[in-house]
């Protein structure tokens, strides 16, 4: 298998690192920029500090506050006319996920002249999006160094992923004064998600060796500081927290994500569930279910769960693997099922069907009739194991307990 690995993005990272965003802005020759963010961020010290350091670089900074819990296809259209009209020559996303997927779309349409739901699928657009430069304020979504935007179509209800190598951000920021603003349950959330996103990505079928080290690196890394951060101050932890996510991401933007990913899908877009909610109650599930497909995974990722596998079979040491991680759930106050308001039993098999066309689809996702699905029909997915619906409807009744 020809595997390429992609990791074009600088990460400059440590603290104070946030003091240099107007270097690395003229470095990669912005002068006038759209900074990106959400009522709650822009509201935050270090957000005017980033603003300040901005403008004394002798940046023009307009501004797009109103990032929401989604990025929205209506957002990103909006802005990237406002970019087109005012000579707008780099976006900076200062914010989590939803925001830096908003500022990467933005960057995408402003350059590519078509609406964002045209952009979605892989490669759907043949211009390089505009300079980027990525703050996370969460140590989650890893989307800093991602070519990838998830994008909610408002009108069709629906998540939409979009990308491909000519939108990589140029430089991310990593500081850990960027999650002093977070309330403890809060930061869980997106911690979460970037658990999966590295779990995931060393359960792919396109795994490499290369992805495989950052992949287990991310999660061991994650693993073993988020008690620490999430249930204490503990900067070094939520440190760790930010890297291990930037990591995860670096792994499964080459490796790409799997079953957790696909079938959260519909619920997120179905029926609003939030992103990391989704991914990561599937996540024990999808564990065991891949693992059972990879004998030589399973001790490398139970040591990186630090499960102790002493006198275990294989069987039970796939068990332990999952159990770990919801012991963690349990120590950080994240959930192990959904509830029934979150995946109304009698929509289990209607989300399942609707996971087929997979994370990956795009703009063909829109056309695919989900009572097309059989019991058989396999969803699409790069994970190592094969997924039919019906195993996906069993795995969504056991996350309803
Ligand atoms: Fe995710």
């Amino acid at each position: 298998m020809i595997t390429t690995f992609y990791m074009p993005t600088r990460i400059v990272s440590g603290a104070g690192a946030l003091g240099t965003i107007g270097h690395l802005a003229r470095e990669l020759s912005m002068s006038r920029v759209l900074v990106v963010s959400d009522p709650v961020i822009s509201a935050q010290p270090f957000h005017a500090a980033a603003l300040a350091a901005l403008a004394e670089a002798g940046l023009a900074i307009s501004r797009f506050d109103d990032c929401g819990i989604d990025a929205r296809c209506s957002h990103i259209d909006q802005q990237g006319a406002r970019v087109r009209h005012d000579g707008i020559d780099g976006v900076i996303c200062i914010g989590g996920g939803s925001v830096m997927c908003t500022g990467k779309g933005i960057a995408i349409v402003a350059t590519n002249h078509k609406p964002m739901a045209e952009c979605t699928g892989v490669g759907r657009f043949d211009r390089k999006a505009l300079p980027m430069i990525m703050v996370p304020t969460t140590a989650g979504s890893g989307s800093e160094v991602s070519q990838w935007t998830i994008v909610k179509d408002e009108e069709r209800h629906l998540k939409l992923l979009g990308g491909g190598p000519l939108s990589f951000p140029d430089a991310a920021i990593l500081d850990a004064v960027t999650l002093r603003s977070l309330p403890m349950r809060v930061a869980a959330l997106p911690a979460v998600d970037a658990l999966t996103h590295g779990v995931e990505a060393y359960l792919s079928g396109i795994a490499s060796p290369l992805t495989d080290a950052v992949a287990l690196g991310a999660v061991r890394l994650q693993y073993g500081s988020l008690r620490a951060s999430i249930n204490s101050d503990d900067e070094r932890a939520r440190n760790n927290n930010l890297v291990a996510s930037c990591m995860a991401n670096v792994a499964c933007g080459n490796a790409r994500l799997g079953h957790g990913h696909a079938l959260s899908l519909p619920l997120e877009g179905q029926l609003d569930l939030a992103h990391p909610y989704g991914v990561g109650v599937l996540l024990p599930h999808v564990v065991a279910f891949n693992l059972a497909v990879l004998p030589d995974k399973v001790g490398p990722l139970a040591a990186a769960l630090e499960v102790e596998t002493a006198g275990l079979g294989r069987a039970a040491t796939i068990a332990a693997c999952a159990e770990a991680i919801r012991s963690l759930y349990a120590d950080i106050g994240f959930p192990t099922h959904f509830t029934p308001e979150q995946l109304p039993p009698g929509r289990v098999r209607e989300m399942a069907e609707r996971a087929v066309p997979g994370l990956y689809a795009g703009i063909a996702a829109k056309d695919f009739d989900h009572r097309t699905a059989t019991d058989h029909t396999v969803i699409a997915c790069p994970s190592a194991r094969k997924m039919t619906v019906r195993q996906a409807q069993d795995i969504f009744a056991r996350c309803l307990g």
